[in-house]
Parts: C-alpha cells; sequence; structure tokens
C-alpha cells in the first residue's frame, strides 16, 4: 500500500476527479477527508469506500470562503488526527464567454474557488507539514493552463495562478521536507464539469456536443480524452513517496496535448 498512514484532505471530492482519488488514495490506505457542497454526492463516495474497508469522513465546505476552508482543515484534524497531504481539486468552470463580456463577480468566484482556496489550504497545512518534516501538496490545474482556449479566462488564469503558487510554494518547502506539484489534465470527458463544458462550447459554434468533443479529441496525440481514474493514479504517484525527488512540477495528464 502505497499510502499507509497517511491522511489526505481531497477538496471537490463527491464526484469527478476528486471522487476516484478519494477512491483510489483510500484503497492505498490513505484515511481520506471529502469535502464539497453537495451532501449527497459526499455521503454517496463516502460509503462507497468505508463498503471496501476504507477510511473517509465528510464535509461540507463552500471554499469560495475563507471560513470554510479554515473549518475543514478543523473538522479532518479532529477526525484524523493530521493532514499528511493535501489535494486542492474543488472547482467550476464559470462563465464561457469572452473577456469583455466576462462578469467581474463571476471571475472573482472562479478564481476563489481554484487558486485563492488552494493558496488558503496550503497556509493552514504547511506549519504542521514543517513540523513533522514530511508532507504533499497536489494542485489539479489544467490544459487550460498551457493552451490558449477562447472563453474561459478566470479558469485559465486561475489554472494558471496554481502553478506558479505550486513553483513558489514547492520553492519554500523544499528543505522542510514538503513537495509541492500540479496535475493539468486534459479533456476528462465523464465529468460533470466537462459535460456541462462541452454542451455550452457545442450550442456557442453551433454543432453537436458529439462533433465539439470529435473535434477537440482530434487535436490529441492519443485522439481520446483522459478518465478520472487516469488523473487519480498520477495523483496517486505524486503524492507518495515513488515520487519523492519530484517537486515543484506540473505533470501534463492529456494524452499530448500540451508539452511544456
Ligand atoms: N474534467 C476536465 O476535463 C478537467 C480538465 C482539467 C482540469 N480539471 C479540474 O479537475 C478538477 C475536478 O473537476 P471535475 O472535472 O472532476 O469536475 P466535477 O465533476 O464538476 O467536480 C468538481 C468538484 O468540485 C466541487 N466544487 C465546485 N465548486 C466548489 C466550491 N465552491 N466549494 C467546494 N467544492 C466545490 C464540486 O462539488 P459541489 O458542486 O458539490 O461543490 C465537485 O465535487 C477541477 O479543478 C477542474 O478544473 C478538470
Amino acid at each position: 500500500m502505497l499510502l499507509r498512514d497517511q491522511v489526505a484532505l481531497i477538496t471537490g471530492s463527491g464526484r469527478g476527479i476528486g471522487r476516484a482519488m478519494a477512491q483510489l488514495f483510500a484503497g492505498e490506505g490513505a484515511s481520506v477527508f471529502l469535502t464539497a457542497r453537495t451532501q449527497a454526492e459526499l455521503v454517496a463516495t463516502t460509503e462507497e469506500i468505508s463498503g471496501r474497508g476504507g477510511r473517509a469522513h465528510y464535509a461540507l465546505a463552500d471554499l469560495a470562503f475563507e471560513m470554510d476552508c479554515t473549518r475543514i482543515v478543523s473538522e479532518a484534524h479532529a477526525r484524523f488526527g493530521k493532514i499528511d497531504i493535501l489535494v486542492n481539486n474543488a472547482g467550476h468552470y464559470g462563465p464561457v464567454v469572452p473577456v469583455e463580456e466576462y462578469p467581474l463577480a463571476e471571475f472573482d468566484k472562479v478564481i476563489a474557488v481554484h487558486l485563492r482556496a488552494a493558496f488558503l489550504l496550503s497556509k493552514l497545512v504547511l506549519p504542521e507539514m514543517y513540523a513533522r518534516s514530511c508532507g504533499v501538496i497536489l494542485n489539479i490545474s489544467s490544459l487550460s493552463a498551457k493552451a490558449a482556449f477562447p472563453w474561459g479566462s478566470a479558469y485559465a488564469a486561475a489554472k494558471a495562478g496554481m502553478l506558479g503558487l505550486t513553483r513558489i510554494t514547492a520553492a519554500e518547502a523544499a528543505r522542510k521536507g514538503v513537495r509541492v506539484n500540479a496535475i493539468c489534465p486534459g479533456p476528462v470527458t465523464e465529468t460533470r464539469m466537462s459535460k456541462e463544458l462541452g454542451n455550452t462550447l457545442a450550442t456557442k459554434l453551433g454543432m453537436s456536443p458529439k462533433e465539439q468533443l470529435a473535434g477537440f479529441l482530434s487535436t490529441i496525440l492519443q485522439g481520446r480524452g483522459q478518465t478520472a481514474e487516469e488523473v487519480a493514479r498520477a495523483a496517486l504517484f505524486l503524492c507518495s513517496n515513488q515520487s519523492s525527488a519530484i517537486t515543484g512540477q506540473s505533470i501534463n495528464v492529456d494524452g499530448g496535448a500540451a508539452f511544456f
């Protein structure tokens, strides 16, 4: 087991990529603390993990709010006593509109959930990781941080910001035993976010969702999207000692779409 005796706080873990990471990490021996806004999804994922003999607990939180970020860290401590691994995964795409039409309040919300929450949660867990001289932070960024897709300015800015945050935190933490990395997934077509975005783009482009998706996937070397499970496996590698010499990096899990 790669994560025996580890405690992982995984945000946005009721569904999608976060759920896949929670399941995989729990199967590798970690106690997982889940969080999101939708109780039914958190209950279902927690029960799935417990049903397979894993240890899981959840707390409801809207990570756009500082108070909720602080509270989930306290609740994870109250339940499992420590946090060894933080995965900043929660987020939504936001409006699919050009910069000149993008509502400022929506821009702020996207930045808050992806970038500000990743910063706040890192700030909250780093002192205990430094005290133990070990720990891992993983930021789930995106291909959008490295490519140029129109109509998602806040999302791309937040995801690119997460890569800067990853490098700086890694630089500060490296000699204190803590590693900080990022994953940039390509299109994980099974998730709600990906499906909703595909439908919106198809409508805007005047084509069917199937045509829109096929056009996008044809630009990827492997010619297909990625699965939540494939992203989770890369996350497991980066959160385990298997990647003990890797820090400050962003790993593309995109089937061959970005090359830096
Ligand atoms: N799918 C893709 O193609 C793709 C590609 C690259 C990167 N990513 C990134 O991967 C991560 C997971 O996305 P996904 O594809 O798995 O989408 P998803 O299925 O929609 O999952 C998003 C998760 O984030 C939670 N969340 C959203 N807003 C939140 C908030 N304000 N506070 C707390 N939790 C919140 C959602 O739960 P609630 O709604 O219940 O709060 C849900 O659990 C995101 O950061 C996304 O940007 C996805």
